[in-house]
């Protein structure tokens, strides 16, 4: 267990949810949330089985619900049939949606499009038809690398229509992540842009998708479909490469959904692990569904008339479930932004949800962190001088919120009338888990409070036994929930190696550790495992490792995370070269060479943000890399521990200083 599970937090602020918010709420007050935990703990599958009934259209009704007989491979209402994209755009028509704005989308460059239900119907349909023509069908995979538009909303919408499975890689990845996920899920199509446009600048999408493909793997890939986002030229392979414009043209404005059973996987989304690449979470229609359009109804209490905005990129699970799915199953109206936080200036945020009357506002505590920063520096951006009365509830997600973060939010953003959600989940989780519910819960800041009801998160020792409160162990779940990940893609025994330990007693391991306080309260402490979380992205330092070891120069390579006030955890990598350690100015060199590197292996997010050289690293006799060490190193603290099972005491110094 890492040692971050050993500070015990003492928090003793709390925030009880205002009348305002806790009249008319879904869950209305903690008796309503109480009873609703009671009536999933006492019959589970009668709880389910009538959500599902009540949330979602089925075109054949189940009759199962939960089939354990393959576990830890659950199925969830298993012999049902639904199509998604009917539950989120004919299924809202027929309440009398159609006119409605479903996204109101913002450009970078503060251009506003809106697209009412119906007029979203036409585009996912004649989209759906134009891959039906180019013979795309039930069970196919596509990939999808674009930047945030409605373009990749219907993209992602059309493949649900048809039971094509999408995976969509974040356009921040590399060519050669993207083509290992296009290798690993078979993909036969690929949808992609020109470019996208962020702070500005117009960034590259096609030019990667021609190198992933370049890479070799990708012969499956037949079509390669374009979204013209900006006009740049782009090259073109004639017979493979289509406009988005084209495959729309000229095709029906209806197009009947297909039927998939409940089990069929909806997407695969690829995310770090501790070891190896990432791994392919493979989510289902129904239980995933089910569980987006939920989450939106119980944790951010929604109604008809919200304005939602969640500002995560389509490429994360947060994305996929608070903005593809979720908000439009749920018939809601919502903002969408192509752009990030800080262009034209940092109060680009406070504006758009002053200007579209944003009532729901979901972000990640890392964007909060920067935006207070960037307010210092230039205070006509603080929130205080945007008309933030719009807002009813504001949600934090993808790494743990700082109490001081917390209090900023809750008295600048929410004005301390609107509670802070802050949703704890993953993307096997397929969404939230543990997170105040804002009509009933009190909140504490730093703590994502309570399960949901129907999930059993308990945190446990290493043989799955319950620990105290006040101690800190295995945040894990007893039993299976409809929107959990169903596999990895292509390596069920690496699922259960990951999720399902022998000694836990088949109980999902989260990969966090937690604890709980004396109310019950979870506090999460961060991974367990060699997984990073930078500015709410995960990252496995394997995969650095890796990625440093394949450049030339590099003879091995350690990678561990150390705290950052901003990003939350920072990489921080020990190299040692294959030629003598490099000092001064040369060092510095090749440290950014390393960074670029990385850059085109992985991503951005994955730059080291120090690079260290060392003749070698802290290893045991038996040749081990002490990581334990190298994070106290990381930190820039002083080794207390005992060094003595060291092979090479010394390095420890070399590796302390600095660039
Ligand atoms: O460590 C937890 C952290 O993010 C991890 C999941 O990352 P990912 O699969 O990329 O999904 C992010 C979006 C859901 C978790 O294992 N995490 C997520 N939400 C929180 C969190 N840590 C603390 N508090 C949260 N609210």
């Amino acid at each position: 267990m890492s040692n971050s599970i050993e500070s015990v937090l003492v928090e003793t602020r709390v925030f009880p949810p205002p009348a305002s918010a806790v009249q008319g709420a879904t869950i209305s007050g903690m008796d309503a949330y109480r009873a609703l935990v009671a009536q999933a703990e006492r019959d589970p599958n009668a709880f389910w089985a009538r959500l599902a009934r009540e949330h979602l259209q089925w075109t054949k009704p189940f009759t199962q619900v939960l089939d354990e007989s393959k576990a830890p491979f659950y199925r969830w209402f298993g012999d049902g049939e639904l199509n998604v994209s009917a539950n989120c755009l004919e299924a809202q028509i027929a309440q009398g949606k159609g006119d409605k704005v479903a996204i109101i989308f913002e450009a970078d460059d503060g251009k506003v499009d809106k697209i009412t239900y119906s007029q979203l119907l036409v585009r996912v349909s004649r989209f759906a038809n134009g891959l039906k023509s180019l013979g795309y069908k039930l069970g196919d995979r596509a990939i999808i690398y674009m930047p945030m538009s409605i373009e990749a909303v219907v993209a992602m919408q059309a493949c649900a229509r048809l039971g094509v499975i999408h995976s969509v890689v974040f356009g921040g990845f590399s060519a050669k992540s993207l083509q290992e996920r296009i290798v690993d899920v078979g993909a036969s199509l690929v949808i992609t842009a020109d470019e996208q446009m962020r702070g500005g600048k117009a960034i590259a999408l096609k030019p990667a998708v021609e190198e992933a493909l370049a890479m070799g793997g990708c012969e499956a890939v037949r079509r390669v479909v374009v979204y013209k986002r900006t006009g740049a030229k782009v090259d073109w392979t004639e017979g493979r490469d289509l406009w988005m414009h084209d495959v729309e043209a000229g095709q029906p404005d209806v197009c009947t959904p297909t039927p998939v059973n409940a089990e069929h996987p909806l997407f695969i989304l690829y995310t770090s692990g501790s070891t190896g690449k990432p791994k392919g979470v493979q989510h289902s229609s129904a239980g995933y569904l089910l569980w987006s359009a939920l989450t939106v109804k119980w944790t951010f209490d929604s109604r008809d008339s919200d304005v939602f905005w969640c500002t995560a990129d389509v490429g994360w699970v947060t994305g996929h479930t608070y903005i593809t799915y979720g908000p439009l199953a749920c018939g809601l109206t919502q903002v969408m932004f192509e752009g990030v936080p800080t262009y034209p200036d940092s109060g680009r945020f406070w504006d758009m949800i002053a200007r579209h009357k944003v009532s729901v506002f979901y972000t990640a505590p890392t964007a909060i962190r920067s935006l207070i920063k960037a307010c210092e520096g230039n205070p006509k951006t603080h929130p205080r001088n945007y008309a933030l009365d719009c807002l009813r509830i504001i949600g934090s997600v993808g790494e743990p919120i700082n109490p001081e973060a917390w209090m900023w939010y809750y008295k600048n953003v929410g004005r301390e009338r609107c509670p802070i959600v802050d949703t704890w989940w993953q993307t096997e989780t397929g969404g939230h888990m543990i997170t105040p519910l804002p009509g009933a819960t009190p909140l504490k800041p730093g703590s994502c409070t309570l399960p949901l009801p129907g999930i059993s998160a308990a945190i446990v020792d290493e043989t799955g036994e319950d620990v105290p409160s006040g101690s800190g162990g295995f945040l894990v779940m007893k039993r299976p929930w409809p929107a959990m990940i169903r596999t990895i893609w292509g390596d069920p025994d690496r699922f259960i190696k990951s999720y399902f330990p022998p000694e836990l007693k088949g109980y999902y391991l989260a990969g966090d550790g937690a604890q709980r306080d004396a109310d019950g309260y979870f506090w999460i402490m961060g991974r367990i495992d060699d997984v990073l979380n930078v500015s709410g992205h995960r990252l496995g330092t394997m995969e650095v490792e890796s990625a440093l070891v394949a450049h030339e120069m590099v003879a091995e390579a350690a990678v561990v995370g150390r705290p950052d006030d901003t990003t939350g955890e920072a990489v921080v990598a020990f190299v040692v070269l294959k030629r003598s350690r490099p000092e001064g100015d040369e060092a510095k060199a090749i440290a950014q060479q390393l960074r670029d590197w990385v850059a085109k292996e992985i991503g951005p997010i994955a730059k080291p943000r120090d690079i260290r050289f060392g003749d070698n690293l802290p290893k045991t006799r038996s040749g081990k890399i002490m990581r334990r060490l190298l994070r106290v190193v990381a930190k820039g603290e002083t080794i207390t521990q005992d060094v003595s099972t060291l092979e090479n005491p010394a390095i420890l110094e070399q590796l302390s200083k600095s660039l």
